[in-house]
Parts: C-alpha cells; sequence; structure tokens
C-alpha cells in the first residue's frame, strides 16, 4: 500500500506530496489520506508523475464528478473532460499570441478561481505540466482563508454580507476577445457569488474573489466596487499569503477553488508552454458565510 510522504513548501499554503502512483486512482484508505492533506495545505504537488489524459482523468473522478469546459477552443478533441492551458495545439504545432485560444488562456495571468461563474463552482482542480517553461510561466496560489483572517477591520467591514458578479463575459472584455454571443451568455449567465464564504468541508471562512471575472459589487457604485476589488486582490496577493510554484516536467499540482485563488506568470510567448487540467465538478452553490 502506498502512503503519502508530504513537505510543506510555504508557510501559508502548498505541500509536495511523494510516495503514491497517479497512474492508479487512489483507494478509499488513500483518497480518506489525500484529503486529510489537501484540506490542510490547500495546494498539492505530485511530481514527477508521468501519466496519459485517460490516467488523469481516471485519478480526478476519484474526487468527483468532472467538468466539461463549454468552449471547445479549451477542451481537448480526444477527451472532453481535459482542459488545456496550452499555447501548443493538439497536433503540436506552437500557436502565435493572437490566436484566439492562446489570448484566452493568457487570461489565466489574472487572479482568479477555477468557474467561480458557475451556480456550482468546481470543488478543485488538477493541473498536469506537459510541456513547461523555465523562465516565467510560475503559478501563484494564495490562500484565501489567511487573507480574509488578516484583512483590516475596515475591509472586513466593507464586505460583510455583500456579493459580488462573476460573469464569465467579463472575461471576454478583458482580452477584447469577441463578445458572447446572446447564447453564449444565456448558457453562462452571471452570478451573485458572496465575497465572504463558509468552507463546506473544513467549516473555514473566506475571501471569495475572482477577479477575472469580477466588475460589480451589490450595491456599490461601479468605480467604488473596482476600487473595492482591487484593494481585495493587492492584499491577497501579499507573499505573505503566497506559494509560487515553479514547474518542472511532469509535475501535477491540486488546488482547492473553495479557498484559494491562482494566477499564471508572463512567459516568452515563442516558448512552448502545455498543460491539461480536470475539474473537480462542485456539487452545491457557494454558503455564503
Ligand atoms: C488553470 C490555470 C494557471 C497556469 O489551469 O486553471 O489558471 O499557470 N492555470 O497555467
Ligand atoms: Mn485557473
Amino acid at each position: 500500500m502506498s502512503a503519502p510522504i508530504v513537505r510543506k513548501l510555504h508557510p501559508a499554503l502548498g505541500a509536495a506530496v511523494t510516495g503514491i502512483d497517479m497512474r492508479v486512482p487512489p483507494d478509499a484508505d488513500l483518497l480518506r489520506q489525500l484529503h486529510a492533506i489537501w484540506m490542510e495545505h490547500l495546494v498539492l504537488v505530485f511530481p514527477d508523475q508521468n501519466i496519459t489524459d485517460a490516467q488523469h482523468v481516471a485519478f480526478s473522478r476519484a474526487w468527483g464528478g468532472l467538468e466539461v469546459h463549454h468552449q471547445k477552443i479549451i477542451r481537448s478533441r480526444f477527451l472532453p473532460e481535459i482542459f488545456r492551458v496550452a499555447n501548443v495545439g493538439e497536433d503540436g504545432t506552437l500557436l502565435p499570441p493572437e490566436h484566439p485560444t492562446v489570448r484566452q488562456v493568457s487570461l489565466a495571468q489574472f487572479w482568479h478561481t477555477d468557474s467561480s461563474f458557475r451556480e456550482k463552482p468546481s470543488i478543485g482542480s488538477i493541473l498536469h505540466g506537459l510541456e513547461i517553461v523555465r523562465s516565467g510561466g510560475e503559478t501563484h496560489f494564495a490562500n484565501m482563508y489567511a487573507v480574509y483572517d488578516a484583512l483590516p477591520e475596515s475591509l472586513k467591514r466593507r464586505i460583510r454580507g455583500r456579493r459580488a458578479l462573476h460573469d464569465f463575459g467579463h472575461l471576454h472584455k478583458l482580452a477584447q476577445l469577441q463578445p458572447l454571443t446572446e447564447a453564449e451568455r444565456h448558457a453562462m449567465p452571471p452570478i451573485w457569488q458572496p465575497l465572504v464564504r463558509v468552507h463546506p468541508e473544513t467549516g473555514r471562512t473566506s475571501l471569495y474573489i475572482s477577479p477575472i471575472y469580477n466588475d460589480e459589487i451589490e450595491g456599490l457604485p461601479q468605480t467604488e466596487a473596482r476600487e473595492l476589488l482591487r484593494d481585495l486582490q493587492e492584499f491577497a496577493a501579499e507573499p505573505r499569503f503566497v506559494y509560487c510554484h515553479r514547474w518542472e516536467p511532469h509535475d501535477i499540482v491540486q488546488w482547492d477553488n473553495r479557498c484559494t485563488i491562482h494566477r499564471a506568470t508572463a512567459f516568452d510567448p515563442t516558448q512552448r508552454r502545455a498543460m491539461h487540467r480536470t475539474t473537480i465538478a462542485g456539487i452545491a452553490p457557494v454558503l455564503a458565510a
């Protein structure tokens, strides 16, 4: 039986987990152990797991149902549960920075948490670094429990009981992509989510923002909402809350979307970067604090 070995990566969050083989889905006992480690550390790094997409999907299913992304330009042609964060097409060609897929994927350079625009946002994501870059192209994660705890009382007061709008279409404005069509907007309507949430498993309170999708706060004029969102985001990005992951080939990183935000850092677009993600589907709406 494999037993996971845990090494902490940053005082706020993140742990490297070795001693397990992701080619096979975890049995109930291993799943229980990994779950406890995940809830404690929020972001798990599994080094050197050179697995196939099918094994990645099978491992991920142990955690729950998987999202299938609603956009063709992002999901794999071969396995719909695979979400491609890549500047490389599935035929292996390097795509130019102005390619719509690359432009959309580049938006991961803004802080966000995955699929917060859904009524039942994702539980967690599992990202496999297939082709990585050595300079830039890191992934940064912030512990939003710690961020909430440390927020100045004045900021806590301003967000308590309020909701932010999470709008998939906001991403398209930021990227100057084609605005959503009526049908796309209908398929993924904007949704109000509480700014302060409770984690359904740990019971802990965290700040819930996903700046890539947020442009409005309920009851505030837009300029004030934008300022507040910017202040919250800047606070969350302080190094004391953030683990910066520098990728090695075939690292697999699993994070909790309910208590962390993340972003990629910039890199030279002539370098190939290909990451494959599965997304554990949410089973309930966000719990307001
Ligand atoms: C993601 C994401 C960041 C990265 O896969 O959800 O935001 O560094 N990725 O590729
Ligand atoms: Mn993401």
